[in-house]
């Protein structure tokens, strides 16, 4: 998934929300019958300070929409859209992530651990309130004999039982939802936040047919389908849902950490955001891997769906024509916040600021002064072009300041390595600020929107 924890700088930067398997196993992706009707979601994640101001924002957005729509929240100032979901009865504010297929809440009696494995205090992983008790929900069956178990590009990793359970998000609600109920969690959470709503393909589910965690492999993992799959299957929804995410001022990113209202998620119908004529539908593109995680090409006769992946015709800026820009295997990823492109363009681009954003040799990240100019940048995918707006390419950094106090800011566009095979990048939020995008997992396509300016 795209989850980014932010109380860490350095998660921030990574491709954090991004699920990395033991193995890959190769299956074909469920395929489903089509079904009726639609639920639209929104949400970014509020921290516990700022909760009473995030209820009353959800309240004023709940009576103005249509039955079927969710309103997100911004929340971890910004770098995350929380939504609203309900499991076995009881509330969860959990992370939506394009980025990644389980839906999971934290266990009430969970231990927590640091990222090198050592136990830590359980309010150190800070979690939001809400916690699941398998004993408390009449609606609950274990699934014996499995584990679920996650790991991010973060380092962040969880383990524990599995089960299945009515999910309910806005208005639809599907029952016997697989789930995962996480007890040995190496978390970097917010303090607001409880879990994750994985969007993404069956391949990248995470219950395996091992009593330990250590023992996941491809050759005992038991795919199923998430919670938007089974919604499909159980006739409950078309075969599509949208998001926008709406862009955060410069002050909420630097000061505010919880900010209700940025975005929504429509089940089976469109968000209820303007759109420009400037639209594409273009395929999902498949991966398969060996046990070396060597990635293959969408035509290969084992490649199969993971996550949101899209080929990129090129980026456009200012000196691009200079550089190679057309590159494969780039994900649409809501749980991560920045863009990761490849080395080339990263480069190119970052240089077009003025002044100049410059390659921190401590955080691996490119720093910008938080008042340079941000030069255009626009991504061209199905031979149409989309403009990501400037304000986008300037991210501040709440939880750090540099030695005068002042914010840090980060550019909006990363770099993620060289284009070579099994490297994945990532549109993250900045780029999916600029427009609405419609996920069809049955018909694998997407289509993508431009906004007008806003
Ligand atoms: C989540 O939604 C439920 C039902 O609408 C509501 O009672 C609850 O307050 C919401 N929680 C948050 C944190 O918004
Ligand atoms: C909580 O988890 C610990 C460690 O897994 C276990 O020993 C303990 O029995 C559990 N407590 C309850 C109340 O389930
Ligand atoms: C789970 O494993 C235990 C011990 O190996 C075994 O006795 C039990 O039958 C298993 N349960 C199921 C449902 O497979
Ligand atoms: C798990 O593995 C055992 C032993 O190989 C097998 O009997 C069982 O059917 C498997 N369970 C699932 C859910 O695949
Ligand atoms: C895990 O794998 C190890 C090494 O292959 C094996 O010895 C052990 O029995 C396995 N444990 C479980 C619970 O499957
Ligand atoms: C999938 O096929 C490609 C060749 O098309 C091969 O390189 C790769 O190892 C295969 N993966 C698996 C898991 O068999
Ligand atoms: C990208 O994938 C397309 C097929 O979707 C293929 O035609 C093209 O050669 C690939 N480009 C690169 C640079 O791998
Ligand atoms: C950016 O400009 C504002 C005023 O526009 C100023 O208050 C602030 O100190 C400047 N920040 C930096 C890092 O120069």
């Amino acid at each position: 998934m795209g989850i980014l924890a932010l109380i860490s700088l350095l998660s921030l930067f990574s491709g954090a929300t991004r699920a990395v398997h033991p193995a890959q196993h190769i299956s074909h992706s469920a395929i489903l019958p089509h079904a009726e009707f639609a639920i639209p979601f929104t949400a970014k994640r509020p921290r516990r300070e700022s909760k009473k101001h995030a209820l009353r924002g959800l309240r004023g957005i709940y009576s103005k929409l249509r039955t079927n729509t969710v309103a997100l929240d911004g929340g971890a100032f910004d770098t995350e859209y929380l939504v609203n979901i309900t499991i076995g009865g009881k509330n969860f504010q959990v992370i939506m992530d394009t980025g990644s297929s389980d839906t999971w809440v934290v266990h009430t009696n969970f231990t927590c651990f640091d990222l090198s494995g050592n136990s830590i205090p359980a309010a150190a992983c800070e979690f939001g309130p809400a916690q699941f008790d398998p004993a408390d929900s009449l609606t609950f069956q274990l699934f014996p004999n499995v584990t679920f178990f996650v790991r991010y590009g973060s380092g962040e990793s969880l383990s524990g039982p599995a089960g299945f359970d009515t999910v309910t998000v806005g208005e639809l609600s599907v029952s016997k939802q697989e789930i995962g109920i996480p007890n040995h969690n190496a978390f970097l959470g917010d303090g607001v936040s409880e879990g994750v709503f994985g969007l993404a393909f069956p391949e990248l589910t995470s219950v395996w047919n091992t009593t330990t965690a250590q023992n996941a492999s491809g050759s005992n993992h038991i795919l199923y389908n998430p919670f938007f799959l089974n919604a499909i299957q159980q006739n409950k929804i078309q075969n599509f849902f949208s998001i926008s995410l709406n862009r955060p001022t410069f002050n909420q990113q630097a000061h505010d950490p919880f900010d209700p209202h940025l975005g929504f998620l429509a089940f089976g119908g469109s968000v209820p955001i303007p759109i420009t004529d400037t639209a594409v539908t273009v395929p999902i593109q498949r991966y398969a891997a060996n046990a070396a995680h060597i990635f293959v090409p969408s035509d290969a006769a084992n490649a199969t769906f993971t996550w949101y992946t899209v080929d990129i015709d090129s980026y456009t800026f200012p000196g691009s024509s200079t550089v190679p820009t057309t590159n494969n295997n780039t994900i649409l990823d809501t749980g991560t916040t920045l863009n990761w492109v490849p080395t080339a363009v990263a480069v190119a681009y970052n240089a077009q600021f003025s002044p100049p954003a410059t390659l921190d040799s401590d955080l691996g990240v490119y720093v910008v002064d938080c008042n340079a100019t941000a030069p255009p940048f626009s991504v061209v995918l199905g031979g149409t072009s989309f403009a990501v707006d400037p304000r986008d390419q300037i991210v501040p950094q709440a939880n750090h300041k540099d030695v005068d106090g002042n914010t840090i800011c980060v550019s909006g566009t990363q770099d993620e390595g060289l284009d070579v095979p099994g490297n994945i990048f990532t549109l993250g939020d900045v780029f999916l600020h600029n427009v609405v995008v419609t996920y069809n997992p049955v018909d694998d396509e997407v289509t993508v929107a431009q906004r007008p300016h806003y």
